[in-house]
């Protein structure tokens, strides 16, 4: 755990704050491009973790830097928002993530931003990188809002495109927009959008989008359809699944009140568990006190990825993990019930 202090608080549009921090130990690790960070709160015996992408860029010598949106009820973002001032000392994780921008400064590639409202966080994080760290990329940043007006980092987006005319280009996509075509992200839209600006193979192009899912899966399987691999196209989740699930879809849920035998390798212990069913393994080890690695605890962030090594586990959901990830054996304990007796799982 490191300590920061915050430095400063940043009003932007849309219920929209950015918080920068000065690293108060001086021993915070690097981050990467796209990663996020994790703040822990303690309200007596009860720690809540939160993870916020960081949208300054580890290419400038800029403050550490993430930006929340209020979301209505949520219990730490509203505290950010209401009661977080400059001075205030927070507990954060080190850096994490998977959704990362590996600059390469010889790369020609082309490199397609796909943002919805405070999905620009990580975005506008790798889009400076990729400006700054790499000479020959260029960047298509395709940004949906609902109004200009609720546009957060409006203007310093413009100046950035001021800065790299010949590399930047931003589609701004609002929708209370008068022309309907664009109004909105749509297939037909994206396909011209990716016709027109493409620079090389195919193979060459990379993706990044955040947003809501349905944002992303139309990003994604339009993608797909035009014979783009699946492995350059990247994808962050912000969002809770229960907030956009189709009742219809739900599966409908298998009642086991067994409880399983596991064994969780971590740090070069052996901790022997008792799981029931309806509890997740990551809450059983926090329960027994074992600091296992964690943040959002809802099988979207990566941070507690773990290798099966015998038995088996069912996750109620999963954004990180391919298919063939889980059929190697990979899970998110923070999601994974056992579902054999004597389970061994090893935390990665
Ligand atoms: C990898 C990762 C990166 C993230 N990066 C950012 C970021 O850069 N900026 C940012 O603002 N948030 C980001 N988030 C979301 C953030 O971690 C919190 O989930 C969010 O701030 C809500 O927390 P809360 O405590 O305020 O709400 P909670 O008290 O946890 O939730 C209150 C209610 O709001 C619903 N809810 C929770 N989150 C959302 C949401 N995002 N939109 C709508 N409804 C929601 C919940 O289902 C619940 O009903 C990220 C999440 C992940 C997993
Ligand atoms: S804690 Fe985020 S995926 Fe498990």
């Amino acid at each position: 755990m490191y300590e920061f202090s915050v430095s400063e608080i940043i009003q932007r549009p849309n219920h929209i704050i950015s918080i920068r921090f000065e690293d108060k130990s001086g021993q915070f690790p690097a981050y990467k491009a796209g990663q996020f960070l994790t703040l822990s709160f303690e309200f007596g015996e009860r720690e809540v973790r939160r993870s916020y992408s960081f949208s300054s860029s580890p290419a400038l010598s800029e403050p550490l830097e993430i930006t929340v949106k209020r979301v209505e009820n949520g219990e730490i973002s509203r505290l950010l928002h209401h009661k977080l001032q400059v001075g205030d000392t927070i507990n954060v994780l080190e850096p994490q993530g998977l959704f990362i921008y590996e600059p390469n400064i010889n790369s020609q590639r082309t490199v397609f931003l796909f943002a919805a409202g405070v999905g620009i966080t990580p975005l506008y994080s790798i889009l400076k990188t990729a400006l700054i760290e790499e000479q020959n990329t260029k960047i298509i940043l395709v940004y949906s809002n609902s109004s200009r007006e609720k546009t957060a980092f409006y203007d310093e987006l413009l100046e950035w495109q001021q800065k790299y005319p010949n590399r930047l280009k931003i589609e701004f996509i609002w929708s209370d927009s008068k022309n309907l075509s664009k109004a909105r992200l749509n297939r037909e839209y994206l396909i011209s959008l990716l016709n027109e600006n493409l620079l090389n193979d195919k193979e060459d192009a990379l993706f990044y989008t955040c947003g809501p899912l349905f944002y992303m899966d139309l990003v994604k399987f339009t993608l797909l359809g035009m014979g783009f691999p699946e492995e350059n196209v990247r994808k962050e989740t912000f969002h809770f699944p229960e907030e956009e699930e189709d009742d219809d879809e739900r599966e409908e849920e298998v009642i086991d009140d067994k409880e399983y035998n596991v064994t969780l390798l971590f740090n070069g212990e052996e901790f022997k568990l008792i799981v029931p069913s309806n509890k997740t393994i990551l809450d059983v080890g926090l329960e027994h006190k074992i600091k296992l690695p964690y943040s959002c605890k809802s099988g979207m962030c990566s941070t507690c990825i773990s290798q099966v090594t015998k038995g088996a586990v069912k996750m109620d959901y999963n954004e990180v993990l391919t298919d063939n990830e889980v059929e190697r054996g990979k899970c998110l304990i923070c999601v994974s019930h056992p579902t054999e007796d004597g389970t061994i799982i090893d935390i990665l």
